[in-house]
């Protein structure tokens, strides 16, 4: 949610921001700015818009050659995405300049405090005052690393703040509560950046940031203090991935490319957790055997396609491990005083970390003194390190905004994390851990095969243009499965998509089926509790009543044939793991359906990638 970028050294300061701003762009694409520091003042340049339209302005208009700046990116808040909220926000006598992500809770108060002292506003923002205060600190002769640490000791609320100051042209400052910040450590340069995206192109040395802490970067130094002044450090790391990760390889969408990778994405994910006999080992887990033996309850607590993956693991984890597990939307499980114990242990489960909903219900658990482990693909960011375990998805960094191969290896994890509690608390014999265990490693071939048919999928969307409604049937663990092909549709192709269990069908969708109305039934493999046999009664229903079935069945399932009007094939698996490879056709139909309607599929309208506000 909105990408910022500073930068000081030596190369060109529009250029690494802009480029920077271009890798940051699914954080946020309403609007997006620049100001560099040039001769003793800022120059600029913002456009409501994706990014080309500041290229274009750019371009028409060149700034002058300056080696220190900053940028944004917006997903907006507070006031519409035109030009004039678009950052950078400067104060009034255009000394400083600042871009900001998060929400600054009390800047109503700040703005009637400065409009009372003859300040205008001229943005319907919350960024603007932080201009405004950010200046009036320099101009009353604080340097900017002391301006900024004044300001933020004045603001409620989340922020990700990066400054510039007009007469000082050798550093940047940035400062963060509660939404991401990263530092790049370069030679002869530095970068600071919601994401190590923006810079890795530069340098794969990163510097993570603690919470409240403000950072100063020119281009030989960085320098970490907390907000009240007191010198402090960040943690260095080295970032695992390098640029051909971050761009398309020949896609015509991330999001593409990234249903592609889940083969490899899956293949990491399991690497190194378990030795050559299917036995489990989580040694980045910190938590201890004893901790794990304690457990009582698990809650699985997520935001969107994160919550379905949960979801899924509600299935697997409860039937390997007999605990009691409750899935919850983040952003409802602290309002409703959910019962957490000491003995309860809390999973959040984030693609980017950064998740403000999620962050807040984790904070709150661990107020209530639960355990809280993360499943999360971003190393650094502020989930796993509020967190007192971590299991890391090794899906590499996820772009597209629509989340496919974070799922994938969501999934992943879970699965990891159910059986490591069955064997430590031996709910399970080993020999059928190792087996589940075997039946993963084999899951990146069966993702392939999806893959490899990917035509068939393709052609089905293409047939499927003018559709002004889907829906998506599963049960058991195909349910999620459901819900999460109908979210990836919503929120790419923009057509209204529904998922149900389809046991629940009778109780009231059904009323929704009319003639032609495409209709994805994920039947389960047959054998389970006669869940398939229940399936296909359903599918016969909603055909009975007009409905065109896309059936998603397991090789060698013929009992589905005479009821499906579209067949695709999955591998066998068993039902736990089948949605590994059911989701996959889901995936390809929207990201598909999408492309042929003419949408950006990377950046869909409204939605931003890493939502940091609740
Ligand atoms: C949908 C999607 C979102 C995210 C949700 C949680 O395709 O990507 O629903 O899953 O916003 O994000 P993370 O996993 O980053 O916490």
């Amino acid at each position: 949610m909105c990408g910022i970028v500073g930068y000081v050294g030596e190369k060109s300061a529009e250029q690494v921001v802009v480029e920077g701003l271009r890798r940051l762009e699914y954080r946020g694409y309403d609007s997006a700015g620049v100001a560099l520091v040039h001769e003793g003042a800022i120059v600029g340049d913002k456009r409501a818009g994706k990014l080309a339209n500041l290229d274009k302005a750019l371009a028409e208009t060149p700034l002058p050659a300056t080696t220190t700046g900053i940028g944004h990116t917006r997903w907006a808040t507070h006031g519409a995405p035109n030009d004039v909220n678009a950052h950078p926000h400067r104060g009034p006598e255009s000394r400083v300049a600042v871009v900001h992500n998060g929400i600054i809770e009390n800047f109503v108060a700040l703005r009637k405090e400065l409009e009372q002292d003859g300040h205008t506003m001229v943005s319907e923002t919350d960024t603007e005052v932080t201009a405004h205060l950010l200046e009036r600190a320099v101009l009353g002769g604080a340097d900017l690393t002391s301006a900024m640490q004044q300001l933020c000791s004045r603001l409620d609320g989340a922020f990700t703040l990066v400054a510039v100051d007009a007469a000082d042209p050798a550093r940047v400052v940035a400062a963060r509560r509660n939404s991401p910040l990263v530092v790049g450590r370069g030679e002869g340069e530095n970068f600071v950046a919601s994401d190590v995206a923006a810079f890795i192109e530069h340098t794969r040395d990163a510097v993570e940031l603690g919470q409240d802490q403000v950072v100063t970067i020119t281009a030989d130094d960085i320098t970490v203090t907390d907000f009240d002044g007191s010198p402090s450090k960040g943690l260095e790391y080295h970032v695992d991935w390098d640029l051909s990760a971050a761009e398309k390889d020949g896609f015509d969408w991330f999001m593409r490319k990234e249903i592609f990778e889940q083969p490899r994405a899956v293949r990491d994910s399991l690497l190194g957790r378990h030795d050559d006999n299917g036995r489990l080992q989580l040694d980045e887990l910190r938590m201890s055997e004893s901790e794990l033996r304690n457990v009582d309850k698990i809650v699985i607590t997520a935001c969107g396609t994160a919550f379905y993956a949960g979801l899924v693991a509600k299935y697997a984890i409860e039937h390997w491990t007999r605990i009691p597990c409750e899935v919850e939307l983040a952003h409802e499980f602290r309002y409703r005083d959910p019962i957490l114990t000491r003995d309860t242990l809390v999973v959040a489960i984030s693609q980017s970390g950064e998740t403000a909903d999620t962050l807040m219900a984790i904070r709150h658990a661990r107020e209530q003194r639960s355990k809280v482990l993360a499943i999360c693909n971003t190393n650094g960011s502020t989930i796993p390190r509020e967190s007192d375990a971590v299991i890391y998805t090794h899906a590499g960094p996820e772009i597209g905004v629509a989340s496919t191969k974070g799922f994938m290896t969501q999934l992943i994890a879970c699965y990891l994390l159910g059986l490591y509690l069955a064997q430590v608390r031996d709910t399970k014999y080993a020999e059928e851990i190792a087996t589940v265990v075997d039946e993963l490693q084999s899951m990146p071939e069966n993702i392939q095969q999806m893959l490899d048919n990917a035509d068939q999928v393709y052609d089905l969307a293409r047939s499927l243009e003018g559709a002004r409604s889907v829906l998506f049937l599963g049960r058991h663990a195909g349910f999620p499965v459901a819900l999460e092909g109908a979210l990836k549709l919503k929120e790419l192709a923009y057509i209204h998509a529904e998922g149900f269990a389809a046991g629940e069908l009778k109780h009231g969708p059904i009323a929704l089926i009319e003639q032609d109305m495409p209709v994805f039934c994920i039947v389960p493999p047959p054998g389970r509790d006669f869940l398939h046999d229940k399936m296909i009664s359903g599918i016969q229903e909603i055909r009975a009543r007009g409905a065109r079935t896309i059936v998603v069945a397991e090789e060698g399932d013929d009992a589905v044939e005479p009821y499906a009007d579209v067949l695709i094939r999955i591998p066998r698996s068993s039902t736990l793991l089948q949605p590994l490879a059911a989701v996959v056709p889901l995936q390809l139909f929207a990201c598909e359906l999408a492309t042929v309607k003419g949408h950006d599929v990377d950046q869909p309208r409204n939605l931003a990638k890493s939502v940091t506000v609740e």
